[in-house]
C-alpha cells in the first residue's frame, strides 16, 4: 500500500489544495492530509476548525484522511508509514522555498521522497492569504473556496469596508 502525505497549513483550505489532494489519490492508494500545528504562527482558524472544514471538504474523495501533526513533517510521515509527501508547486515563487524544504527533509530522512505537482492554470494565483484580502473586503469567493469555508470566514474577516475609494467603514 503506498501511502502520502499532503501537508500544509491549510488556513482555511482552498479549491487548490484540494485540487492536489484529489489528484495525489489518483498516484497513491490512501493520502493522508496533515495540518501542520506550528507554534510560532498566529492562523486565522484553530486547528480544530481547519481539520473539520478539510474534513469536510475531501468528504466526497474515497482514499484520503486528514488529521494534523506537531513536530518534523518528515517524522510523522515516516511514523504514518508514507513513502512520499506530496506537494502542490504555483509559480517560481514557491520554487525556492519548496526546495529548501525538500533538500532539509531529503537529509533527515533519505528515504522519504517529495512529489510536486503543478498547480492547474486556474489555480496558480490562489492562495489562502489572497483568499482572506478578498473576503476582508467583501470580494466574490465563489470558485476560491468551497462555500462552507467561505461562510466561516466572513464574520472572521469581514471589516464592513466595502466603499471602493477606501473610506472608513461606516
Ligand atoms: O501550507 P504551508 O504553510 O506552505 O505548509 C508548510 C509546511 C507545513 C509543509 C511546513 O512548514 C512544514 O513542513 N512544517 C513542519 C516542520 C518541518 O518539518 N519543517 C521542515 C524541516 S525544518
Amino acid at each position: 500500500m503506498r501511502l502520502a502525505v499532503c501537508p500544509g497549513s491549510f488556513d482555511p483550505v482552498t479549491y487548490g489544495h484540494l485540487d492536489i489532494i484529489e489528484r495525489a489519490t489518483g498516484l497513491f492508494d490512501h493520502v493522508v492530509v496533515a495540518i501542520a500545528v506550528n507554534p510560532a504562527k498566529t492562523p486565522l482558524f484553530s486547528t480544530e476548525e481547519r481539520l473539520e472544514m478539510l474534513r469536510e471538504s475531501i468528504a466526497g474523495i474515497p482514499n484520503v484522511s486528514a488529521t494534523f501533526f506537531e513536530g518534523l513533517l518528515v517524522e510523522f510521515a515516516a511514523a504514518q508509514g508514507a513513502t512520499a509527501i506530496v506537494k502542490g508547486l504555483r509559480a517560481t515563487t514557491d520554487f525556492e522555498y519548496e526546495f529548501q524544504m525538500a533538500l532539509m527533509n531529503k537529509r533527515l530522512r533519505p528515504e522519504m521522497e517529495t512529489v510536486f505537482l503543478m498547480a492547474r492554470n486556474e489555480f496558480s494565483y490562489l492562495s489562502s492569504s489572497v483568499v482572506k484580502d478578498l473576503v476582508r473586503f467583501n470580494g466574490n469567493t465563489a470558485g476560491l473556496v468551497p462555500p462552507g469555508v467561505a461562510e466561516r470566514m466572513r464574520p472572521r474577516l469581514l471589516t464592513g469596508q466595502t466603499d471602493p475609494r477606501g473610506g472608513p467603514a461606516r
